[in-house]
């Protein structure tokens, strides 16, 4: 198994890029399967382990994939099973994906039930929800979903989600662009993920009204075709690799993003003391050296995301005073508060909300991964740690993060992955 090891108290500082989003990039993978018409170039794809298993999915299903220098091409043409298997489900929820554009395409679809979570439930009734709506019969046996479209054919509807949920807005939209008739929205999520999703779904020739706010229109075609596509930037990365400068007294400049994005953030960096500059395409902070309590609800966009909230308590536990930080998304994620802890921190848990008194000198020492933005917390953590840090199973953080020591490294960071055995 790899871990990290970090030697900390090295300031962060220079510019980087940022990578391809991978929320993003698993609905718009899934989308390939709308279609077998033509294939697919997708740009900006992040190299991660979750695209892998995604894409060792879809050849399952029997399309093909190329993957160089992030460009990722699909055909779809062959695909000819409906079924996603519980080996590649339970590696990774967001296969739940191929529901809608496997019964979109072929009026049937069979998805074994994702496990559980380690953060707390993440249940899928408003996927099945959305799919029922859409006039899907749908049976739950032998730890699998089965859904049938009668004859064929989903119809268009109107579907009202009770909460925002981005893989259940998804993966409506991608049911509801081969649909018979109108389908409208309401409660969609808005995440630029989801956005991104929209301007994809067109680029394939879908008819979608309201993209980015939270009623959506879509009217139902007949087909759709292959297109050329470039993914947004992933906004979690550029979030923590500002958390990177911020925690360790440094200036970092990260390209390729686009400021708005990020805006609910980088309103709170501010908020903590540190400078922030952007241009159309960059975003340039300065830590003052000195951080500032402050408090954080996690909600959906624009407000601040809960994949970030793990890294703002690494953050906050360097800020001078108490701070409160809220997930109203998942009220159990917070695996790495223990592991912060031990480090040194002292974080408090009551109920959904972290308060985190600091400042606190941490020292390094060996510390578990659980989950993937747990995993970027005990980075951020380590970086500002007296001592060697090591980081455990980064399996977690090779999920959702490109070569991330490869880019603390060129920012200053003492980074190393190194492989181990676990008793
Ligand atoms: N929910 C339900 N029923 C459902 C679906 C969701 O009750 O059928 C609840 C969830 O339990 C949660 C809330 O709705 O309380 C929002 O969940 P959402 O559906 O939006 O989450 P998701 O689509 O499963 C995506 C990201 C997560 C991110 C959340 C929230 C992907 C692949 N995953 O998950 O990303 O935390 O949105 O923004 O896009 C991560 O990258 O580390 C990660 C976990």
């Amino acid at each position: 198994m790899d871990k990290l090891v970090i030697r900390g108290g090295r300031r962060i500082s220079g510019s980087v890029t940022a990578s391809g989003s991978k929320n993003s990039s698993l609905p718009i993978i899934a989308s390939t399967l709308l279609t077998g018409n033509g294939t697919f170039t997708l740009h900006r794809i992040p190299d991660l382990k979750d695209i892998k298993t995604f894409t060792q999915l879809l050849h399952h299903l029997g399309a093909e994939t190329t993957f160089a220098d992030n460009t990722l091409k699909v055909t779809t043409d062959k695909v000819t099973s409906i079924l996603a298997p519980y080996e590649l489900v339970k590696k990774m929820r967001a296969s739940i994906y191929v529901l809608g554009p496997l019964l979109a395409r072929f009026g049937h679809a069979r998805v074994s039930l994702p496990g559980g979570c380690a953060f707390g439930p993440r249940p899928i009734d408003l996927h099945l929800m959305a799919m029922e709506k859409l006039g899907a019969q749908i049976t739950i046996e032998t730890g699998f979903i089965d859904a049938v479209a009668p004859n064929g054919k989903l119809h268009g509807a109107h579907i009202d989600f009770p909460i925002s949920s981005v893989g259940a807005t998804g993966n409506a939209l991608m049911a509801a662009v081969l649909a018979e008739g109108t389908t409208t929205i309401s409660n969609a999520a808005a995440e630029p993920e989801i956005v991104t999703l929209c301007k994809f779904l067109i680029a394939m020739g879908a008819s979608i009204k309201g993209t980015g706010t939270t009623e959506l229109e879509i009217e139902g075609c007949q087909s759709l075709n292959a297109t050329e596509f470039h993914n947004v930037f992933d906004r979690i990365e550029a979030g923590t690799l500002l958390a990177a400068a911020a925690i360790t007294g440094g200036e970092i400049t990260v390209n390729g993003v686009e400021p708005e994005q990020l805006k609910s953030v980088l309103k709170k960096f501010v908020h903590a003391g540190c400078s922030v500059e952007t241009t159309k395409n960059s975003v340039t902070l300065k830590s003052s050296g000195k951080l500032l309590p402050t408090n954080i609800t996690a909600k959906p966009y624009p407000a601040f995301p809960t994949d970030m909230q793990a890294q703002w308590i690494a953050l906050m536990t360097q800020a001078e005073g108490t701070s409160h930080i809220t997930d109203k998304i998942y009220h159990e994620r917070f695996n790495h508060i223990p592991e912060l802890n031990r480090l040194g921190a002292n974080i408090e848990i009551r109920k959904n909300q972290a308060l985190v008194h600091g400042p606190k000198t941490l020292s390094g020492t060996k510390v578990m991964s659980t989950d993937l933005r747990a995993s970027a917390s005990l980075v951020l953590a380590g970086l500002v740690a007296d001592g060697t840090t090591e980081v455990l199973r980064v399996y977690h953080l090779d999920r959702g993060y490109e070569k991330i020591e490869v880019k603390l490294k060129s920012l200053g960071a003492d980074i190393n992955r190194e492989t181990y055995k676990e008793f």
